[in-house]
């Protein structure tokens, strides 16, 4: 067993004086290209990593989910009633997850779902842009549906994730829920966002992937996230489609005078990175490092000026990467939403040490703070058994 799956195991016993029925577990993802894209209904290639959350349960025979989360500040505990209609808690953020799963659940499965002693935990750093939310709420959303036998499917599961950040004021897309729950060992996940469709894309065995850490924290539930979506919708309905997926980049241009600036240049990185995702997904089946450099440092330079969710930070972080790996090797970008988080870089493996030598030397001085990295293969998304 992982230390969160013992973790959760034995805080379910210390807490609630028995031994857990059921185990499910989620993993984090870092997405390798694709950012901004999966509202738009476009393109995304992203792996599940190897840290997640694992949920400790057993029936309660009662109408309330009794959740102990072992992790936050030593310790926190929650309760509320079952219901297809739950309020939000007002001080206890991270059981809004739970109380927007469970809700969704309810409206549709009604009474099959029943009470629940809940023990949590999960090594995801937070705010490091690597999911843990989507990690909680497909792992909290597999346990109700393996414990009542509902049978939800994996993605239908990672869609009621999606919902409950709705609920909690996140209108995000569908990407890091369903690599969570869909994401395969050893294997990144194309996810086409409009038709749900996935195709798992082998990693090179000859690469690794690194998850550089700003330690800048990120923090999407606000305003920018959305903001951005908003400017995607703008620009699309300028040009006449649902979703910047359906544009190409000589309607933005047609289009131009009738947008303001800024959403010209939001349009112009989803619609240039799609086409990335597309070329990164050709070049991982290939192996083509040098392809993948290309891309993964454009998609970038995209982020950081078309859509401006990068931070000064991450932009020195990838700078002092993009160095220490040369023209042809920087496979290197921020990862996930934005506004701080991580870096994902994807090297050969003789040059890890020189990643990790030049972040250590280099990265304090432009920051401030030391950044924390780790290496992961891709792992299997969720997963459920009986104790
Ligand atoms: C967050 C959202 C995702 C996606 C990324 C940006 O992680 O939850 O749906 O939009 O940002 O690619």
């Amino acid at each position: 067993m992982s230390d969160v799956r013992n973790i959760s195991a034995q805080s379910f016993k210390n807490r609630f004086k028995k031994n857990p029925a059921m185990q499910s577990y989620a993993p984090g993802r870092v997405n390798i290209i694709g950012e901004h894209t999966d509202y738009n209904g476009g393109f995304v290639l992203p792996c599940a990593i190897k840290y997640g959350t694992a949920v400790s349960a057993c029936e309660n025979g009662t109408d309330k989910m009794r959740i102990f989360a072992a992790d936050i500040d030593g310790g926190d505990y929650d309760e509320f009633v079952i219901s297809a209609d739950i309020e939000k808690s007002r001080d206890k953020l991270w059981s809004n997850y739970l109380r927007g799963m469970t809700m969704l659940i309810t409206k549709e499965y009604g009474a099959r779902v029943k009470g629940l002693d809940v023990a949590i935990s999960g090594d995801i750093p937070l705010g490091a842009g690597l999911s843990s939310s989507a990690s909680l709420e497909v792992s909290f959303g597999c346990m109700v549906s393996n414990a009542f036998s509902l049978d939800i499917p994996l993605q239908k599961i990672a869609l009621l994730g999606q919902a409950a950040e709705a609920y909690i004021g996140m209108k995000c897309g569908i990407m890091d829920q369903t690599i969570s729950a869909c994401g395969k060992r050893d294997h990144a996940l194309c996810i086409d966002c409009r038709s749900l469709e996935l195709t798992q894309v082998e990693v090179p065995s000859n690469l690794v992937i690194m998850v550089i850490n700003s330690n800048v924290k990120h923090q999407l539930v606000g305003s920018e996230y959305n903001d951005r979506r908003e400017s995607c919708e703008k620009a699309a309905a300028v040009m006449g489609v649902d979703l910047l997926r359906d544009a190409t980049l000589e309607m933005l241009e047609n289009a131009r005078s009738k947008m303001d600036d800024e959403s010209f240049r939001r349009a112009r990185h989803v619609i240039t990175e799609d086409k990335r995702v597309e070329d990164a997904v050709v070049a991982f089946r290939n192996g083509n490092l040098k392809e993948l450099s290309r891309l993964m440092y454009a998609s970038h330079c995209s982020m950081r000026d078309d859509f401006e969710n990068s931070i000064p930070e991450i932009d020195a972080l990838v700078e002092i990467i993009s160095e220490a790996l040369g023209d042809g090797k920087n496979a290197v970008r921020m990862t996930g939403g934005g506004f701080g988080g991580s870096v994902v870089a994807v090297v050969e493996p003789d040059d890890v040490e020189k990643v990790k030598a030049a972040v250590k030397a280099k990265y304090p001085a432009v920051s401030g703070r030391e950044a924390s990295i780790f290496e992961t293969h891709a792992c299997d998304g969720a997963g459920f058994v009986r104790l």
